[in-house]
């Protein structure tokens, strides 16, 4: 029985925190669903039930693909190409006869590859040799972190670095796993959950990042566990052990402190708590089956596994442990001249900061960084074909190294589609009046690269979109499980007038806690080359002067060019509009106008905590909602290169007070999305998805619509797929 709870119990850590990791096979069979039979008005073979079942590695027509990925068998063929299994295999042998590691234990906490120079990824073309290889990796000895470069020609550690700065590398899943079990060492946290009435056996544990409040929290990594009931539900989120705290140093594995301060508070009941639809009750069927028809088959190729060719784009895609999705060398094809154009260098998400809103014991600390602490791709789990992407999607799979320095597949984790929503690309029809029979309408059809990351309760998905007239929209959606707290109120009128609950009342015991999130984008924008100014375009009201004009006043633009970074520090305002352009100053339209690409914001939601609360100095990049910075390799993770723990002395608001000059220099734009969270009823058990998205628009970058050639759908190319008459 002992033995059995205790399997169970491990087996539901694993099972629900971090799963699917170290599947050294590659290839995993797809799990589509069985397709509800078809019957074809037109029985072309695409329409036919076999051919509409696509396989998940192998649904391109294009014969450059291979049939399945043998992660074993990958080499590099382009600089920015991921890290190969062999390749990390080769930099673990590496280190392992490199000295300080050799002679003390070791933790890998990065390892990827470590991109060459810029100039020479730009120059490199397609059949030149490939660029060396070497491997930037952060590891842990001694309590120290290391800062390495691994030349994987010559086989050396070419640059070994003791970090000076405070905070600590990006846990591994290893670390995350060995903290939610940890705390079953100690007998004093046995006590405390059976005190509680909870069953060890029925325990789920999360690990929490402790953030940084000052002398207590320094020189050892520190992590808080919190944990909840499974008795009766898979969503043990909904039924917290609240104010239980367990404070444990990540290395020791031993418990610091317990602190338990909600022993009045009961555990919020199971029932309607699961979302798995095998459990849900009365089920409703609310549409029909839906889904985008290719007879044609896409559009798209994924040459070599990470260059994406489409429509009139062209980018190389990589997942990433930290990032999560890497689109590099985004380029547009010019349709005057046919000619590929720059666009942006690199973009990635390359923080998170998610404060919730509850100073209490149990929630202070609760101000996450989920790039930076957690491992943005490391959480992103394989995505779900028909229901995460739609059928034609191509999927990717990453290649990590493990906390042993050992390779891993995560399989399925990102996937790239066409998309259709019915949307209109542009359109125009004249009225009668004009006496003209006019109706001119372009299908809008995107494609999209999706990767969905589950940082334990919270789902974010991650569109990166890109259109044919020149728009890359950036999107992000939340959707998962609230991070709830107990109370004892069961109904709004037994609360005392005056009384926080730090959020609403969501359920019978269940408060959904004010939070927010902040995702802040890395935009390398190298527009038709690397010189690039920022140029703020101010709208303002011009009055007219008397008798001038029936108008009193209108609208004029005035353009700025951001000469330093301080100039580029930007808060919205709405009755202060600007526009924000990146333009190439040596590159004129044939009128004249710069080129350029412009940010056009949503999402603005802005961080009101005070800025010297300690969150708030660590999330500084999140004081502005754009930013721009001089290029510099070593400033690329908006938080810095030590998140855990850190004290806010590496962001982006520090570097860029340094105030160097940008104008006419290779820059980088930052972009932060926010969303306040105060949650509502509709939350409970598990949030429909809500987003928001910026977008990049050309500006004066073609000489005109760069999709007036392209052609209206007609119906002979779109068959009609009927469902059979039931017999
Ligand atoms: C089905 O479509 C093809 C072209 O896609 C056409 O040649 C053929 O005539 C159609 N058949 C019927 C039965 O409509
Ligand atoms: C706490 O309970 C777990 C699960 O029953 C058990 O494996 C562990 O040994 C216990 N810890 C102590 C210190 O007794
Ligand atoms: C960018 O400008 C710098 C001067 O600020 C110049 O040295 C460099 O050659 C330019 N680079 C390109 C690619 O034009
Ligand atoms: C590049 O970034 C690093 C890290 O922030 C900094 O130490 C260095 O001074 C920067 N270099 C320049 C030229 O700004």
């Amino acid at each position: 029985m002992e033995g059995r709870t205790v399997l169970k119990f491990f087996f539901l850590l694993l099972g629900l925190l971090v799963v699917l990791f170290f599947t050294h096979s590659p290839d995993h069979t797809p799990t589509n669903k069985a397709t509800e039979f078809l019957d074809c008005s037109n029985y072309s073979s695409w329409c036919t039930f076999k051919n509409r079942f696509q396989p998940k590695t192998n649904n391109l027509n294009s014969p450059k693909k291979p049939k399945f990925i043998n992660h074993n068998t990958q080499v590099p063929t382009h600089p920015l190409d991921p890290l190969t299994i062999q390749e990390i295999y080769k930099t673990r042998s590496i280190l392992s006869s490199y000295p300080p590691f050799k002679s003390s234990p070791f933790t890998v906490h990065t390892l990827v590859l470590e991109e060459p120079e810029k100039p020479l990824v730009v120059k490199w073309k397609k059949g030149d040799p490939l660029l060396p290889r070497q491997v930037s990796v952060i590891a842990i000895i001694n309590g120290k972190s290391h800062v390495l470069i691994v030349d994987l020609g010559s086989g050396q550690v070419i640059r070994d670095v003791v970090s000076s700065l405070n905070g600590y590398p990006v846990m591994t899943i290893e670390d995350m796993n060995s903290a939610t079990r940890a705390p079953l060492a100690d007998a004093n946290f046995n006590r405390t959950i059976i005190a509680r009435g909870i069953k060890l056996s029925d325990l789920a544990c999360l690990p929490i990042s402790t953030g940084w409040f000052g002398k207590k929290e320094e020189n050892r990594r520190l992590i808080k566990v919190q944990c909840y009931s499974l008795q009766g539900t898979a969503n043990f989120y909904m039924r917290p052990i609240e104010g239980l705290t367990v404070l444990l140093d990540m290395d020791t594995k031993k418990v610091v402190e317990i602190s338990d301060q909600g022993r009045n508070i009961p555990i919020p009941k199971a029932e309607n708590t699961d979302y798995r639809y095998s459990k849900v009750l009365n089920k409703v069927k609310l549409i029909n089956p839906i889904s985008i028809e290719q007879p044609k088959g896409p559009s798209f190729v994924v040459e070599d596994g990470h260059l994406v060719k489409w429509a009139n784009w062209e980018f190389h895609l990589k997942p990433d442990p930290r990032a999560g999705v890497i689109v590099s060398r985004a380029m547009v094809r010019d349709p005057d001249t046919g000619n590929l154009r720059n666009v942006m260098y690199k973009g990635m998400t390359s923080e998170l900061f998610v404060p919730y809103m509850d100073p209490t014991d149990a929630w202070y600390f609760k101000t996450y960084m989920d790039a930076g602490e957690y491992g943005f791709g490391l959480q992103a789990m394989p995505l779900d074909p028909l229901n995460d992407c739609p059928r034609n999607a191509h999927y990717m799979d990453g290649v990590f190294a493990a906390a042993d320095g050992v390779p891993f597949v995560r399989s399925n984790m990102i996937c790239v589609f066409e998309s259709y929503a019915g949307d209109i690309g542009w359109r125009h029809a004249e009225s009668p009046i004009t006496g003209m029979e006019i109706r001119e309408v372009r299908p809008k059809v995107t494609l999209v690269v999706r990767m969905a990351a589950s940082v334990a309760n919270y789902d974010y998905i991650v569109d990166w979109e890109f259109q044919t007239d020149g728009l890359i929209r950036i999107k992000v959606g939340l959707s998962g499980i609230l991070m709830v707290k107990g109370t004892s109120y069961e109904n709004m009128n037994q609360v005392p007038n005056g009384q926080n609950l730090y959020g609403t009342l969501l359920s019978e015991n269940v408060v959904g806690v004010i939070h927010d999130h902040y995702v802040t984008f890395y935009l390398d924008m190298d527009v038709d080359g690397s010189n690039n100014s920022f140029v703020k375009v101010n709208l303002v009201r011009e009055e007219t002067s008397p008798g001038e004009s029936p108008r009193r006043s209108y609208l004029k633009a005035n353009r700025h060019v951001a000469k330093t970074e301080k100039d580029a520090q930007i808060k919205f305002k709405l009755y202060d509009p600007s526009e924000f352009h990146v333009i190439n100053p040596s590159k004129l339209t044939r009128v004249g106008n710069p080129v350029g690409y412009k940010i056009v914001a949503a999402g603005t939601a802005a961080s009101i905590l005070d800025p010297q609360d300690p969150p708030q100095m660590r999330g500084a990049f999140t004081n502005n909602q754009v930013w721009v910075t001089p290029y510099n390799r070593s400033e690329q993770w908006a938080g810095g290169l030590f998140v855990y723990q850190s004290h806010g002395e590496d962001t982006l608001a520090v570097w860029s007070e340094k105030n160097r000059p940008i104008e006419n220099k290779d820059i980088v734009l930052w972009y932060t999305l926010g969303f306040h969270h105060v949650p509502c009823q509709e939350d409970f058990p598990i949030m429909p998805t809500v987003s928001s998205s910026f977008d990049l628009k050309p500006v004066n970058f073609f000489e005109s619509n760069p999709i007036l050639r392209t052609p209206p759908n007609v119906e002979e190319d779109l068959p009609i797929c009927r469902a059979a008459a039931s017999a």
